[in-house]
């Protein structure tokens, strides 16, 4: 006896087929039972550096531009704080003291992010990859999903102009590390723990150096004429 198809169901997938076709780069489609997976050219952004180098703010104008999905491992854990649940309990301690929460806790949350957002045109990472484990560990997760990094986005700032910032942001924020002695701390698990993760991808051939001094818009400027050369 012949089965036909649900009619619905081709219809459904010929419309997302039709979507897939237009886009501009190459993508494959590949069917899963109903679902179709990008497999090629996410745009896939680490945006690093230390401490108020800017990267939160530069962020909000990149997923604009980009319609990139913006993942901030800061931002998740301070909603998990506010919503007062057993990661937030565990992670307040840590951040309030400005050390790093544990690579499990991170590389689970990242995983859950990635897994619900299969269709984005990409993500831009804001605070994480904070280890080599964690860089490593993300590589595999986007491996697993046909993915990777396009580069990493690296804000160079002075160390006095990042205190100041912070010190002026803490006084309006009231976030709980920006005071003086915990903002020293977080620069200086930055440069031991995380600058480590630029050289990561710099084996990669992924790291790109931005000036991080000046106005805002000025710095976006910079950070564009990277992502249009990677975008490409
Ligand atoms: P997270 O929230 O990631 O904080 P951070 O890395 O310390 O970064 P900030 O948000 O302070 O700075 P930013 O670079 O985003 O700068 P922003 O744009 O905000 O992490 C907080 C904590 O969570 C960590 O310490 C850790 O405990 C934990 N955590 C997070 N991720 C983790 C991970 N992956 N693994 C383990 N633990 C993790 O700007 C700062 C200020 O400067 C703002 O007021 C802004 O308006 C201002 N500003 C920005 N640009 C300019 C400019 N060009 N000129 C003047 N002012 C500017």
């Amino acid at each position: 006896m012949l089965i036909l198809p649900d009619p619905l169901i081709l219809i459904f997938n010929f419309w997302k087929l039709l979507n897939c076709t237009q886009e501009l780069s190459l993508y494959i489609c590949a069917f899963n039972n109903h679902t179709i997976i990008n497999l090629l050219k996410m745009l896939n952004l680490v945006l690093f550096g230390p401490p108020g180098s800017g990267k939160g703010t530069q962020s909000e104008k990149i997923i604009e531009k980009y319609e990139l999905i913006h993942l901030s491992t800061g931002d998740i854990l301070r909603g998990e704080i506010a919503n007062k649940t057993d990661l937030g309990l565990q992670a307040q301690e840590i951040m309030a003291k400005g050390e790093l929460v544990s690579d499990e806790i991170v590389i689970g949350m990242i995983k859950n992010k990635l897994e619900a957002n299969q269709a984005a045109k990409g993500f831009i990472f804001d605070g994480f990859p904070r280890t080599v484990a964690q860089a490593e560990a993300l590589d595999e997760l986007l491996k697993s999903f046909n993915h990777d990094i396009t580069g990493l986005v690296s804000l160079n700032v002075d160390k006095e102009e990042l205190i100041q910032r912070l010190l002026i942001r803490g006084q309006a924020s009231g976030r709980a590390d920006d005071k003086l002695e915990t903002i020293k701390k977080r620069i200086s698990v930055y440069e031991k723990q995380t600058a480590p993760v630029a050289n990561y991808y710099e084996k990669q051939e992924k790291y790109y150096p931005v000036e991080g001094m000046g106005g805002i818009d000025e710095i976006f400027d910079r950070i564009v004429s990277v992502i249009n050369k990677l975008n490409q």
